[in-house]
């Protein structure tokens, strides 16, 4: 993620694409399998991979959902050069309010506030002030906004999960080729400060060549359960339907990049399995009375989903999910190669100098010194000023996609990446009902991910 790089993949290409995806069916492809659509629209489709856009001198953002994540990202976007938000909508007037007032409190400028129905975000899209548009609402509002936005041509901007179904993320990427405008998933954890650093030591051979990452969402997420507006009143809904990781991208992501995942490998497959469903309903019985509307609902999550990825170059991935469990918060981070590892929560080296006997290494001050992240030295001051939710990760994120919008730059996360993580909640619940038979990955760059060049950092 270079600041000066400014690298048109879509000039480079040319046609690659459709050549590629004429050539053959993607990996694994069935009659059946949605992935046929690639091949049949092949010679309809082009590329957004490194899609460049004209700069733009200041970027007029838009933000629909303003509760816990919008109402943060909000405040966090505010200092940020460059950035306006003319509009926000949200259908909760408390939430609205308290984001107008922000916004007017700190930039003089009172915002656009829409609000009155379920479908009143259309008319913050089509706004003529609304370049960009934020969409940090529950899970089933993200593609039916996602896909007004891009074909309304507005540059959009979404939270994770992108989508919950594989349908779902072939429309975002059809809808984002279709339209040229860029569909990035908001995946905060890749512009953590490990993260940035982890990246910069793959690149740098640190590890050798990969051969295996551990990525996980383990968040003790019950006391959720108490609140009935906000993430509490949709999202414990999901547990009672979809045993399957529901919120797969925030450690896959990191490990993504590192692996160069659509750009030179790709998720090949995955098996999963999902432990007993106890916790949420032991949390019920213990915190609500025998009549509340929490002791009824029936959760099906299983408290731990395990899933193991192969890549198309032959790497696993390690991926888990509990939300459910008493311990501590990890996105286990752990990248392996040939020639030593990287493992997060708490941060820890081990690098092959010579001999047979491994232990880590905690005091990672030398490693600091010559890999810590250039971005996030550069932003540290402006940073402390504007304190964000996740200890900086959402301010860096917030400001490098200004940064490249207003520079002409491709975006860092392009819908390929939005769609190859988010799709894994679907898999891992396929699997999970299939006794954990492999689910293939679709291929949403119909073969590109062979010719493209890794991130650049
Ligand atoms: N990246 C991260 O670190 C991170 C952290 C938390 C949440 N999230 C994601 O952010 C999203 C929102 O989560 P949250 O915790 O803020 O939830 P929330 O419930 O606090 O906020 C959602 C807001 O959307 C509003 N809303 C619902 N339907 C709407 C509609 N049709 N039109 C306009 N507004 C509507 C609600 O009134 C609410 O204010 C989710 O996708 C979640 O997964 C991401």
């Amino acid at each position: 993620m270079n600041d000066n790089i400014n690298f048109d993949r879509r000039k480079l290409l040319g046609g690659a694409l459709i050549a590629a995806a004429a050539a053959a069916l993607p990996d694994g492809a069935k009659a059946t399998d949605p992935s046929d659509r690639v091949v049949k629209a092949a010679g309809e489709r082009r590329s957004v991979m490194g899609l460049t856009k004209p700069k733009m001198k200041k970027v007029r953002f838009g933000v629909i959902g303003l509760g816990e994540r919008g109402g943060s990202l909000v405040k966090t976007m505010l200092p940020i050069e460059g950035a306006e938000i003319t509009a926000v909508c949200d259908i909760y007037a408390p939430a609205l309010e308290k984001s107008v007032g922000l916004i007017e409190k700190t930039t003089g400028k009172r915002p656009a506030a829409i609000t009155g129905s379920d479908e009143a975000y259309k008319e913050l899209i089509d706004r003529k002030d609304v370049d960009a548009v934020i969409i940090a609402t529950p899970w089933e509002w993200h593609v039916p906004m996602a896909l007004y936005s891009i074909n309304a041509g507005k540059e959009t901007f979404v939270e994770v999960p992108a989508a919950t179904s594989i349908e779902d993320c072939w429309k975002l990427v059809e809808a984002s080729e279709a339209r040229q405008v860029n569909c990035m998933m908001m995946e905060n954890c890749c512009y953590g400060r490990s993260e940035m650093m982890v990246l910069n030591m793959v690149r740098a051979g640190l590890f050798g060549e990969l051969t295996h990452g551990e990525a996980a969402y383990i968040h003790n997420l019950r006391y959720k359960l108490k609140d009935f507006i906000g993430e509490g009143k949709w999202r414990p809904e999901w547990y009672t339907k979809r045993r399957a990781n529901t919120y797969p991208t925030h450690g896959l992501g990191p490990i993504a990049q590192y692996m160069n995942i659509n750009r030179g490998d790709r998720f090949d497959y995955l098996v999963s399995m999902s432990s007993p469903a106890l916790g949420w309903n032991a949390y019920a019985q213990r915190e609500f009375p025998a009549d509340s509307y929490r002791r009824k609902q029936h959760f099906v999550m299983g408290d731990m989903n395990t899933s193991i990825i192969q890549t198309a170059l032959g790497r696993t991935i390690l991926l888990q999910h509990d939300l459910s469990t008493p311990r501590q918060y990890s996105r286990l981070n752990l990248i392996q190669g040939v020639k030593g590892a990287f493992a997060g929560f708490p941060d820890r080296i081990a690098i092959d100098n010579g001999g047979d006997e491994f232990e880590w290494t905690t005091d990672l001050s030398s490693f600091k010194d010559k890999y810590d992240s250039a971005l996030w030295k550069n932003l540290e001051q402006q940073m402390k000023a504007s304190p964000d939710a996740h200890g900086g990760m959402d301010f860096v994120m917030l400001w490098r996609i200004v940064y490249c919008l207003r520079n002409g730059l491709p975006l860092d996360q392009n819908v390929y990446d939005a769609a190859a993580w988010s799709v894994a909640f679907d898999l891992t619940e396929q699997s999970v009902r299939d006794r954990s038979r492999p689910k293939d990955f679709p291929d949403f760059t119909s073969g590109l991910w062979k010719s493209m060049p890794p991130l650049s950092i």
